[in-house]
């Protein structure tokens, strides 16, 4: 991925038309998809499984940035990467030890990343940073999308970037024209943004404003 890049969440796609969904992503430029992958046990809602990626995969050319909100993220792994993840990101509130899911992810040669939901404290991810390639800075209950930016979490990531200026930091949950400003501001690299494009009635023009913001 690139400096400063919008990953559409498809959690809020029309999946009875996701081909055109893409298209016109593409025409903003798009060439990431966030892909929001939900068990029904870690989070209280399913979305969908690696048969969606797969499908995803082998008709267009995008990065699949895979965020699992699964309970037993090792389960899932090989299948997700398999299916065509280029980057893997599990949950730190998860049930499986973080270092042997960091090992696994990247003996696939595939990026791998943790999410650290609203209410977990940043300590508990500080000594794992050194050995992965994102941070996933949840700023809503993860399950859901539509949900309102939770404005507490922004002090995360400046926590982090002080410590690792370097670390690429993902936001995602409730980020529209204000919340991508205030995280750009924070420190954030990477924007996830399903409701506010899907709902929105012109993605090519909700997408070149949410880039003036995030990639001036
Ligand atoms: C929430 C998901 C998010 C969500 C973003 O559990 O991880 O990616 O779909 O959607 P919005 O932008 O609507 O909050
Ligand atoms: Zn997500």
């Amino acid at each position: 991925m690139e400096k400063f890049e919008i990953c559409p969440s498809i959690l809020s796609a029309n999946f009875f038309n996701l081909e055109k969904e893409i298209e016109n992503l593409k025409k903003a430029d798009i060439n990431v998809l966030h892909i929001d992958v939900m068990d029904g046990h870690f989070v209280p809602n399913i979305s969908f499984g690696e048969c969606v990626l797969k499908s995803l995969k082998n008709n267009c050319d995008m990065y699949f940035d895979v965020h699992l909100m699964v309970k037993k993220p090792l389960l899932f792994l090989k299948r997700f990467h398999k299916a065509g993840a280029f980057s893997l990101t599990f949950h730190i509130e998860a049930d499986d030890d973080a270092f042997d899911c960091i090992k696994e992810i990247k003996s696939y040669g595939c990026k791998a990343a943790i999410a650290v939901s609203p209410k977990t404290d940043i300590k508990k991810v500080l000594k794992f940073l050194d050995y992965i390639d994102m941070l996933l800075i949840m700023a809503v209950e993860p399950g859901f999308g539509g949900q309102k930016f939770i404005d507490d979490v922004l002090y995360k990531i400046v926590n982090v970037k002080k410590i690792k200026p370097n670390l690429k930091i993902q936001v995602d949950g409730g980020i529209n024209l204000v919340t991508a400003e205030k995280a750009k501001k924070a420190g954030a690299d990477y924007f996830v943004v399903g409701s506010f494009i899907f709902s929105s009635k012109d993605y090519l023009k909700t997408l070149k404003d949410l880039q003036k913001i995030i990639c001036c």
